[in-house]
């Protein structure tokens, strides 16, 4: 059989003739690579997924309702109590392990980089995202007298940038054998022609799947295995671009533990009723987050009796399971988003293009589309000036200006004890 000549024809059905255009330019040994390449992708997958950006989003047939949640700042003075000391046994007794997300694009930051390499300008010096992290666990390692187990998810594209910073700064202090360092997997990027882009190695060019990756890519690494072998019984998985995240919250923990539930989130109420952020509801009776674009404008500003806005905890990647959620949640197909990004690519005479406007899809699956598989989950309102502090955009809203004014002032409020 010759394998070209399959190839050839698989990329005419599919209509990828500039890949074939580009296979008649390149050395043989890249030849052999592209086909390789071409012969993992499942392109009626890339093409139902290319077809679908061009659907609407219909979520009127299904039944939303709004969520109940627990705020930190209202709870008694015994439930903080019971619930901090239900979490922090679990921590001191070595049953809880954090995931950082740090698999993402960052292309809206602009960052020449792994996200979790930007350096934050605080307090002159400046702070890394990943030292700001590993800040965050080592104090709580310090508190509860043990190690939490710190697994850090990769894409492909960055995973060897990330090591090398990491082995360079000496892990920021953390013991080395509880980093465990696992990598996502890819799909394929399309233009808006459904053409798939190529990439400066002469391949076709591959992005991390999304965050939603991270369950399935923790079985498939071996980190879930891991895990169990560890004892370990509860998992946060946070992001990595939220200097003011809490990686070891006793309460949140505390909480899904008195609750029984299976899966527990930090929110932060809506700044505004049109803030970008995805919030959560029910849908059907199961837990959801819709995201701001799919939020019916008047279900976006409704009200309830106490004049609180009925969608307004938003989602701020600040998750936690029990391992048996894991397990079962990495088992299953999540379904995938697309998002309209910059990508540079190379064009048909050689060129890398590197555009000015977004010109390619992304697919992704979200890490909060695993709720609906559960019947419940428990939310803890935390405090924005607490907890939600994102590094996102390059200005403006969401970014290293307001993420350092935001994390400066926070840790001027404790040194005051405020
Ligand atoms: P975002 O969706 O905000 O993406 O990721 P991003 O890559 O940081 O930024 P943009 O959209 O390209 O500008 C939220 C979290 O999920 C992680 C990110 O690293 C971040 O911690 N993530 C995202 C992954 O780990 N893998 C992915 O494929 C996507």
């Amino acid at each position: 059989m010759d394998k070209t000549q399959d190839t050839i024809d698989l990329l005419k059905e599919y209509n990828q003739h500039h890949i074939i255009n580009l296979l008649s330019k390149i050395e043989e040994k890249e030849k052999e690579e592209l086909i390789e390449q071409i012969s993992n992708i499942d392109f009626d997958q890339i093409m139902e997924l290319y077809d679908n950006t061009k659907k609407e989003i219909e979520i009127k047939e299904n039944k939303i309702e709004s969520t109940s949640y627990l705020d930190k700042e209202k709870l008694t003075k015994e439930q903080k109590e019971e619930f901090d000391m239900l979490g922090e046994t679990a921590i001191r007794k070595g049953e809880y392990a954090v995931v950082t997300m740090a698999g993402g694009q960052g292309t809206r930051l602009g960052h020449t980089g792994p996200k979790g390499t930007f350096k934050l300008d605080v307090y002159g010096k400046g702070k890394y995202l990943f030292e700001i992290l590993a800040e965050n666990l080592k104090e709580a390692n310090q508190k509860y007298e043990t190690i939490i187990p710190w697994y850090i998810m990769t894409s492909k594209e960055n995973n060897e940038e990330t090591v090398n910073f990491l082995e360079k700064n000496n892990y920021f202090g953390y013991s080395q054998k509880d980093i465990i360092i696992f990598t996502q997997s890819e799909l394929p990027l399309v233009d808006t022609e459904g053409k798939l882009l190529i990439n400066k190695e002469m391949k076709i060019k591959e992005a991390s799947d999304g965050n939603g990756g991270t369950y399935s890519s923790l079985r498939a690494s071996g980190s879930l295995a891991d895990m169990k072998e560890r004892g370990i019984k509860w998992i946060f998985i946070g992001g990595v671009d939220n200097v003011l995240l809490k990686m070891a919250d006793v309460t949140l923990l505390g909480m899904a533990i008195k609750k029984g539930v299976q899966i527990a989130s930090k929110s932060v109420v809506k700044a505004n009723p049109h803030e970008k952020v995805g919030v959560f509801c029910k849908m059907n009776n199961h837990p959801k987050v819709i995201e701001y674009a799919e939020l019916p404008e008047k279900m976006a500003e409704e009200t309830d009796i106490n004049g609180e806005l009925k969608y307004g905890e938003s989602h701020i990647m600040c998750n936690l399971y029990t391992i048996d959620a894991i397990e079962k949640v990495s088992k299953e197909a999540l379904m995938y988003h697309s998002a309209f990004k910059k990508n540079s690519y190379i064009d048909e005479n050689g060129r890398e293009i590197i555009p000015e406007e977004p010109n390619s899809y992304k697919f992704e699956s979200f890490i909060f589309d695993a709720f609906e598989f559960f019947d419940d989950i428990a939310i803890l309102r935390g405090k924005r000036e607490d907890d939600f502090a994102p590094v996102k955009n390059k200005e403006g809203v969401d970014s290293p200006k307001t993420a350092k004014e935001l994390y400066e002032k926070y840790w001027e409020r404790q040194k005051r004890g405020t």
